[in-house]
């Protein structure tokens, strides 16, 4: 198969593919998995209805065809899918991806940091909203304190899987308080925070605009205490705005989907554990693949659906949000990670 790129209506083209591997998560933080709704007795996908391990990887080999260079593993919670690092090693061989990538809350991490860096796993996001024990509790939903994800990130750091980056979603009134404090301990502990505005993803967290800390404000916070300065982007089309410090010691990023939106630059496609092609986080839903993997579809033939997702995707949410698209129905965020 030729390698094509595919552009999209507004002409971005398809750099990377976000797997979710699973519905599944350990933690119920309230802006994503509210405990009351995802209680014991909530019906997470059957493992029928997964994607198997070999399935994603023929999609990662069809995408890389499309242009997909860059690969994220992400969940739900990606370690609590048994043999996770098996996947790994199954993408990391595909010819073509040059980052692969896995957003963790890391409580499993320390558990599988080497067994991930051994299976060719490039670099490793800890979702990490806070290090101060009470507030982390509430946000994790489950009343865990930090111990097991900091073994977990110094696991990895000990494994290789550098850099690490740690992300924290900014509520409001919730751990703003907090922030100087991580970006402290990533300071010296030589990992990079990304402060990311709290959005209205999904449809189950109540979002209120009035709980966003705003990017201007959470830069300022930060650079209060440890004055920084606005430096340009890693690669064509990243996330988050990179500040670095002045004193020489590492960099934050904020992501700013709510105050100054992305997505002119968007290149990501999503990947739902049950092998549907999603291509906005805030998507109403997402077309269907596995029935093509599974009835005997050929790669080219699979390819031509992808090329059709794409070339007809008019996705631009962060830019058009307004108090009536807020309580429009969309993917939830624990379903295709974020
Ligand atoms: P790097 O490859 O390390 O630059 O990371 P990334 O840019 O892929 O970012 P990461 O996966 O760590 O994403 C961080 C957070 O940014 C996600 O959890 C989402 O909350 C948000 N985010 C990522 N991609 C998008 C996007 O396409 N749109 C919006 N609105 N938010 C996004
Ligand atoms: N707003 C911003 N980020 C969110 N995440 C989950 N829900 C939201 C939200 N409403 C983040 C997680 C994790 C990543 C997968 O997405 O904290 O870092
Ligand atoms: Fe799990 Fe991440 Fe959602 Fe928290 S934000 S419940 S860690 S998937
Ligand atoms: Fe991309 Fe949708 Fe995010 Fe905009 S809102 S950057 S189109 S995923």
């Amino acid at each position: 198969m030729n390698n094509v790129p595919v552009l999209d209506t507004f002409k971005r083209p398809l750099r990377d593919l976000r797997i979710s591997v699973t519905d599944r998560c350990n933690f119920r933080c309230p802006y994503c998995m509210p405990a009351e709704i995802f209680g014991d007795r909530y019906q997470f996908l059957p493992r029928e209805d997964l994607l198997t391990f070999e399935e994603i990887t023929r999609i990662v080999k069809i995408a890389v065809g499309l242009g997909v260079t860059k690969v994220r593993i992400t969940g739900g919670e990606p370690l609590v899918r048994q043999n996770i690092e098996e996947l790994v090693a199954m993408i990391a061989a595909v010819d073509g991806v040059s980052d692969l990538a896995m957003t963790t809350n890391a409580y499993l991490l320390s558990g599988y940091a080497e067994k991930l860096k051994n299976a060719g796993l490039k670099r490793i996001t800890v979702s990490l909203d806070s290090l101060e024990d009470e507030i982390f509790q509430k946000m994790n939903g489950r009343g865990f304190s930090t111990a097991r994800v900091l073994d977990g990130i110094r696991a990895a750091k000990e494994a290789g899987l550098q850099p690490i980056k740690i992300n924290a979603v900014v509520q409001k009134g919730v751990n703003d308080e907090t922030l100087v404090g991580l970006a402290e301990w990533c300071r010296d502990n030589g990992h990079t925070p990304r402060f990311i505005e709290y959005m209205d993803v999904g449809t189950l967290n109540d979002w209120k605009l009035e709980e966003v800390l705003t990017a201007e404000e959470i830069v300022q916070l930060i650079e209060e205490r440890f004055p920084a300065d606005p430096v340009g982007p890693t690669y064509p089309g990243e996330v988050a705005k990179r500040y670095r410090y002045r004193d020489g010691n590492g960099e934050f990023g904020i992501i700013s989907s709510v105050s100054q939106p992305f997505c002119g630059d968007c290149t990501r496609m999503r990947l739902s554990p049950e092998g549907k092609s999603v291509t906005c986080l805030f998507a109403e839903t997402g077309t269907d693949l596995r029935d093509s993997l599974r009835d005997g579809s050929t790669d080219d033939e699979i390819k031509k659906a992808i090329i059709g997702i794409w070339g007809s995707r008019k996705d631009r949410y962060s830019e058009q949000r307004s108090e009536e698209t807020v309580k429009r129905k969309k993917v939830e965020m624990y379903h295709i990670g974020g």
